[in-house]
C-alpha cells in the first residue's frame, strides 16, 4: 500500500497536512520527528515525507531537529513553514531573521515555475505564520518562490526530489495549496491515489494479524463510536481472541444498554460481555453530591468492574483501545502542546499487566472512523451518535443519584432527543441533552398544586467542543419538548433552555 509519512514537529496544523493528504486518496501516517528512524522509514516502504510546521526556531536549544540522513535517503520531501527552515539548514542554508518582520496572515506570493506549483497562477494567496525565514539556500537547491518580505518562500532541488514552503498549504486560507501537495504527491512522489477505507481496513487486519499472533486482546467497549469500531476491526482480525467488556454503569441513556448489547451479541458473538453493575454504581453514588466525587467514583468502580470481568479471561496480553488521532493530539502524546486533557472514564487499568498496546485507529479523524465504521457493517445511530460523556446521566443530575431520578432524566431526555429527531435536530445542533435539577417548584395540574422538579434542556453547536455556543433552536422543538416532558414524564412541573455559551459555561452541568 503506497502511503506517506508526515514528520510532526509540534506545528498547529499537524492534524490538517495528514487529512489533507488522505483526501487525495493517499495513505498518510503521522510519527513524532523523534520517535522515527531510517530504518523504519525505509521498511515501512513510504513514498514520500512531509516536515510539518513547529513552534521553534532552528536555533532554539530545545528545537527539535532531524538526521540528515532522511533527506538523502532517495524518498522525495515536502518540508512546510518549519519544515522549510529545517532542511535548508540541515542541508548548510541559512534561516534567520531578514530584517523585514514576520509575516503572518494572507500574503500574495508569487512563483518561478516548478513542478510543485504545475497548474497554479503565477501570483495567488498564501498563509504564513512565521518570524524566521530561510536566507540562504543549501546546495544544489533553487528559489521557486517568493513575498514581499520573504524571498525565499519555496525551494527546490528537483534532482533530489526536495522541496519545501514557507507558507502553509495545508490550510484553506492558502488559495492553491491543496494543488501544492497535489504536485507533490502525483507529480514529485508518482503516487497513484488509490487508496480508500477499504484499504484501510485490509491493511490493518493484515497488520493487527500479524502483529498480534495468537494473543487474546481486551477492549473496554462503550458503545461509543471509536470503541465500537475499534472493535469490529479488531474482531475481524483476532475473531474470538477479542474479548469486549461493556460495563452498564445504569447511566445510559433510555434503552442505550440494551441497544448496545443488541447489536453487538449480532456482530461479535461471544467476544461481547456485558457486566450489568447498575445496582453497585447506584449503591456507590449514594448520597453524593459533588460533581468531582461522582466523577472519581464511577471513574474508579468502572476500572474494578473491568478488571473483575478481564481476570475471568485468563491471560491476556493485549490491552486494545479506540484512541482516534485528536485525541492524542489533544493529550499533547504526539509533540504538540497540549490543548485538552483528554478525559474518558476510567483510563487505563492499572493493576492489569499487558505486553501491546493496540490503537488501530489512531491515526484517523472523527470523519474517517465513521466510514470504517458503515463500512463494517456498524448500523447508522451507532455511527452517528452524539457525544456521550463516559461517566454517563451522573453528570446531568444534580444532587444525590437515586434510581428514580435517571429514570425521571432517562424519560426526559429520550422525549428531547425524539422531538429533535422530528425536526431534523443532528442538523440543528452538535450534541443536545436534558439534566436534571433539584430545583423544586410549585406547578398547577388540574385544579391541583403540584410541587415538582425542574429539567433543562440544553443544545449547543460547536466544531471541536472546546468552545460552543448554545444553538438557537426553532421555539416549535422546544414548545413540543416541554409540553411532552411536562404532560408524559411523573415529577417534572417545569423545562427551562440553557442559554449559555461555552466559556463561561461547560457544555455538560457537571
Ligand atoms: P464540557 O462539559 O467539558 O464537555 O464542556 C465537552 C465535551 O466533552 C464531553 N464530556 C466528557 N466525555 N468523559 C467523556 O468521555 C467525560 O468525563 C466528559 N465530560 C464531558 C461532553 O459531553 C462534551 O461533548
Amino acid at each position: 500500500m503506497e502511503k506517506v509519512l508526515v514528520i510532526d514537529f509540534g506545528g498547529q496544523y499537524n492534524l490538517l497536512i495528514a487529512r489533507k493528504v488522505r483526501s487525495e486518496h493517499v495513505c498518510a501516517e503521522i510519527k513524532p520527528y523523534d520517535k522515527i528512524s531510517c530504518e523504519e522509514i525505509l521498511s515501512e516502504g513510504y513514498k514520500g515525507i512531509i516536515f510539518t510546521g513547529g513552534p521553534n526556531s532552528v536555533y532554539d536549544e530545545e528545537s527539535p531537529h532531524i538526521d540528515k540522513k532522511v533527506l538523502e535517503l532517495g524518498i522525495p520531501v515536502l518540508g512546510i513553514c518549519y519544515g522549510h527552515q529545517l532542511m535548508a539548514y540541515t542541508l548548510g542554508g541559512e534561516v534567520g531573521d531578514a530584517g523585514n518582520g514576520s509575516e503572518y496572515g494572507k500574503i500574495e506570493v508569487s512563483h518561478k515555475g516548478n513542478v510543485l506549483f504545475d497548474e497554479i497562477p503565477e501570483e495567488s494567496i498564501c498563509w504564513m505564520s512565521h518570524t524566521d525565514q530561510v536566507i540562504g539556500i543549501p546546495e544544489g537547491f533553487e528559489v521557486t518562490a517568493s513575498t514581499k518580505n520573504c524571498k525565499i518562500a519555496a525551494t527546490a532541488n528537483d534532482e533530489k526530489k526536495l522541496y519545501s514552503v514557507q507558507f502553509h498549504p495545508e490550510v484553506t486560507h492558502t488559495q492553491f495549496g491543496q494543488q501544492v501537495l497535489r504536485n507533490f504527491l502525483f507529480k514529485v512522489c508518482g503516487l497513484s491515489g488509490d487508496w480508500k477505507m477499504e484499504s484501510f481496513i485490509e491493511s490493518s487486519v493484515e497488520r493487527i494479524k500479524r502483529e498480534l499472533g495468537d494473543r487474546e486482546v481486551l477492549l473496554a467497549l462503550s458503545g461509543g463510536v471509536d470503541s465500537s469500531v475499534a472493535a469490529l476491526l479488531l474482531h475481524k482480525a483476532v475473531g474470538e481472541r477479542l474479548h469486549c467488556v461493556f460495563v452498564d454503569h445504569g447511566l445510559m441513556r433510555k434503552n442505550e444498554a440494551d441497544m448496545v448489547e443488541k447489536i453487538f451479541t449480532e456482530r461479535l458473538g461471544k467476544s461481547f460481555v456485558r457486566a450489568n453493575a447498575a445496582e453497585l454504581f447506584l449503591e456507590k453514588l449514594s448520597g453524593v453530591e459533588d460533581p468531582e466525587t461522582k466523577r472519581k467514583i464511577i471513574g474508579k468502580e468502572f476500572i474494578e468492574v473491568f478488571e473483575k470481568e478481564a481476570e475471568k479471561l485468563g491471560e491476556v496480553t493485549v490491552l486494545a483501545q479506540g484512541t482516534i488521532y485528536p485525541d492524542i493530539v489533544e493529550s499533547g502524546k504526539n509533540g504538540s502542546a497540549v490543548i485538552k486533557s483528554h478525559h474518558n472514564v476510567g483510563g487505563l487499568p492499572s493493576n492489569l499487566k499487558f505486553e501491546i498496546l493496540e490503537e488501530p485507529l489512531k491515526f484517523l479523524f472523527k470523519d474517517e472512523v465513521r466510514e470504517v465504521g458503515l463500512k463494517l457493517g456498524l448500523p447508522e445511530e451507532l455511527v452517528y451518535r452524539q457525544p456521550f460523556p463516559g461517566p454517563g446521566l451522573a453528570v446531568r443530575i444534580l444532587g444525590p443519584i437515586t434510581k428514580e431520578k435517571i429514570e425521571i432524566l432517562q424519560e426526559a431526555d429520550a422525549i428531547f432527543r425524539e422531538e429533535m429527531k422530528n425536526f431534523g435536530g443532528d442538523k440543528l445542533s452538535n450534541q443536545y441533552f436534558a439534566v436534571l435539577t433539584d430545583v423544586r417548584s410549585v406547578g398547577v395540574m388540574g385544579d391541583a398544586r403540584t410541587y415538582g422538579r425542574t429539567v433543562v434542556l440544553r443544545a449547543v453547536t460547536t466544531d471541536d467542543f472546546m468552545t460552543a455556543d448554545w444553538t438557537r433552536l426553532p421555539f416549535e422543538v422546544l414548545e413540543k419538548a416541554s409540553n411532552r416532558i411536562t404532560n408524559e414524564v411523573r415529577g417534572i412541573t417545569r423545562v427551562v433552555y440553557d442559554i449559555t455559551s461555552k466559556p463561561p459555561a461547560t457544555v455538560e452541568w457537571l
